[in-house]
């Protein structure tokens, strides 16, 4: 174990000075872009070194994906069958070769280890966002966090918001950063070669409610519970390890609540019903979908049921904004942009959307320069009309039903159901990424009746 000795004590002083005179200090270590490179793997501690003594954290973690930000699958495809190769041919987003490992990979990024190997290979890249990165984070260049502006001061002493050097086998420093939004909008922010903001959590909830009410990522992601420390402490406040996002459907279930019902409760064939929806984003504190805004998508999905127990499918209401055809599925490709990777210039993309037709989709598409929508958010230019649901806000859907001529009498039961898929199908499918990224997860339901009379 390393956790004492001469790098601990320089870096530690050095650490001291730069909280003294932030941007100014000539020493202040490179963030971002500029530090590619700049701090060898054997500066970092892996998790398993901290694993000994801080055993529960070390497991929350672990089952995080946030310990598999570079081997998970999906990041491993798209890093090398699109990025790497895309940025071989196109100059104007070379950066990516090394710049997805800035918040995928930060110990190999740091390291100037690009591309790093592929994850079977084992080596320190599969570390991903460690105990090592995030607890000797000092704070962030500039004014904005995004692309890893993280200042990354490695060495013996491990940074948390509290710090009670008197307790801890290792030195400790008080760096209150580490409970901010701020340290999590470092990675959570993103912003594409073309000036594109395609990454924005922070950004939302910074203009969201929960800002103004203290109520910051750390408290939904990762929050406090009374446990037990690795001195073996108890009844401490210890910040649980989560970071439970997208791939945690519990986390998902009910983030979004949702109502419906019909204008009148009687109806005749050959009449108009509406039903009307309320959904609101009760428990997120920021948008829905959030983050990898380009390949998630939530949609809602209707139908009425006959007494004879005949289904139909109701398409959404148009309401007439700008860019609402990116809104409602269609059966319409997209995602041609793939082709440049690919070298196929002539590509026809895939389905844009794989869910039933008239659907409607809480998203934000994402643009190329060519104004194709696309996957590849690095490659985005503009976006589309924002319709995704903002932190405690309530959005509104109408539904309107011819009821049929040949309708048998009775009840009519209508059922709404709002799906949430992390990586739209058709892509998932092309690419060859394993099913469980597309799988559909529900995030509610609701229903309502109406009577049909003859
Ligand atoms: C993504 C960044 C991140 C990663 C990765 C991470 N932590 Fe933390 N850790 C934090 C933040 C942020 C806090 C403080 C949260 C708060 O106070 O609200 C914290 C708090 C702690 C604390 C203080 C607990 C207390 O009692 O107050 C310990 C100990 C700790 N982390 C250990 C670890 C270990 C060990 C690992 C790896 C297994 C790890 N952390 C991985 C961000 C991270
Ligand atoms: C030999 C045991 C041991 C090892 C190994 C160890 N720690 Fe600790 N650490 C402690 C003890 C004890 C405390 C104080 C009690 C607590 O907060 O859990 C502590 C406290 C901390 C804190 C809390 C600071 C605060 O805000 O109160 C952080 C952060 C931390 N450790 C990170 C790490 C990281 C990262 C590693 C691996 C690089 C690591 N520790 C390895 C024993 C250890
Ligand atoms: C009020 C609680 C709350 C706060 C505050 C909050 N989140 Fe979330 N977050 C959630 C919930 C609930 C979900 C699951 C629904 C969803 O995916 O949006 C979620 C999902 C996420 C996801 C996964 C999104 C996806 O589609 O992959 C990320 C990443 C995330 N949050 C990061 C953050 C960051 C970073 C912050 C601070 C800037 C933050 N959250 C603040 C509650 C919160
Ligand atoms: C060093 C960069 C970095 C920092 C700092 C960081 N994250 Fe992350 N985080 C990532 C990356 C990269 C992923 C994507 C994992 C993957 O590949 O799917 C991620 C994933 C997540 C997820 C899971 C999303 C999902 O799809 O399930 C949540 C939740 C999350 N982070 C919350 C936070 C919070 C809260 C903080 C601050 C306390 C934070 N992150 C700080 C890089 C970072
Ligand atoms: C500024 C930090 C940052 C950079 C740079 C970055 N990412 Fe990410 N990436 C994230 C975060 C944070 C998430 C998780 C967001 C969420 O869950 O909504 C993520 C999510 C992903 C996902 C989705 C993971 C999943 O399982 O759903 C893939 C794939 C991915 N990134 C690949 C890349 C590639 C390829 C690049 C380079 C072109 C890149 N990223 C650049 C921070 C970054």
């Amino acid at each position: 174990m390393r956790l004492l000795g001469l790098s601990g004590i320089v870096s530690l002083a050095f650490v001291v000075c730069f909280s003294l005179a932030p941007a100014q200090d000539a020493a202040t270590p490179a963030a971002g872009e500029k530090a590619l490179g700049t701090q060898p793997y054997d500066q970092y501690a892996s998790p398993d070194e901290c694993q000994d003594c801080h055993v529960d954290i070390f497991q929350q973690w672990n089952q995080a994906m946030m310990s598999m930000c570079y081997t998970h699958h999906w990041d491993e495809i798209e890093y090398f069958n699109l990025a790497v190769p895309h940025a071989e041919v196109d100059e104007k987003v070379a950066g990516v070769k090394a710049g997805c490992n800035g918040c995928h990979a930060p110990l190999a990024f740091l390291a100037g280890d690009i591309p790093p190997p592929r994850p079977a290979e084992m080596s320190r890249a599969n570390e991903s966002v460690s105990c090592d990165i995030c607890h000797t984070i000092a704070g962030f260049e500039g004014d904005t966090p995004y692309n890893f502006n993280f200042i990354s001061t490695p060495g013996e002493a491990k940074f948390g918001p509290k710090a009670d050097p008197a307790s801890a086998d290792h030195e400790v420093k008080k760096v209150e950063f580490l409970a901010t939004a701020e340290f999590c909008g470092t990675c959570h922010n993103e912003k594409s070669p073309y000036g594109a903001w395609v990454k924005a959590t922070h950004l939302e909830w910074k203009e969201g409610p929960y800002a103004k009410e203290g109520v910051t990522c750390q408290t939904c992601h990762m929050p406090r519970a009374l446990g037990v420390c690795a001195d073996g402490v108890e009844e401490e406040w210890v910040p649980q390890h989560l970071f439970h996002g997208a791939h945690d459907k519990g986390k998902l279930a009910g983030s979004v609540e949702m109502r419906m019902h019909p204008t009148e409760s009687t109806s005749r064939p050959g009449a108009k019903v509406v039903v009307n929806i309320q959904l609101f984003n009760a428990k997120a504190g920021h948008k829905i979908p959030t983050g990898s805004v380009e390949d998630r998508i939530m949609w809602l999905h209707v139908t009425a049921k006959d007494a004879s127990g005949k289904t139909y499918h109701l398409p959404v209401d148009k309401k007439g904004f700008d860019g609402e055809e990116y809104t409602i599925a269609a059966d319409t490709y997209a995602y041609q942009d793939m082709g440049i990777p690919m070298g196929n210039a002539e590509f026809e993309g895939v389905q844009r959307d794989g869910v039933p037709v008239g659907d409607r989709i809480f998203r934000m598409a994402y643009f190329d320069p060519q104004g194709r929508m696309t996957i590849m958010q690095w490659n985005t230019a503009s976006f589309g009309a924002d319709y995704r649901i903002g932190p405690r806000e309530t959005k509104l859907e109408t539904f309107t039903w011819e009821v049929p001529a040949d309708i048998a009498a009775g009840e009519v039961t209508f059922e709404a159901v709002l799906n949430y898929q992390k990586l739209v199908q058709p892509v998932a499918e092309f690419l060859g990424v394993p099913e469980e990224e597309a799988e559909v997860v529900v995030i509610n339901t609701a229903e309502t009746s109406v009577e049909i009379r003859k």
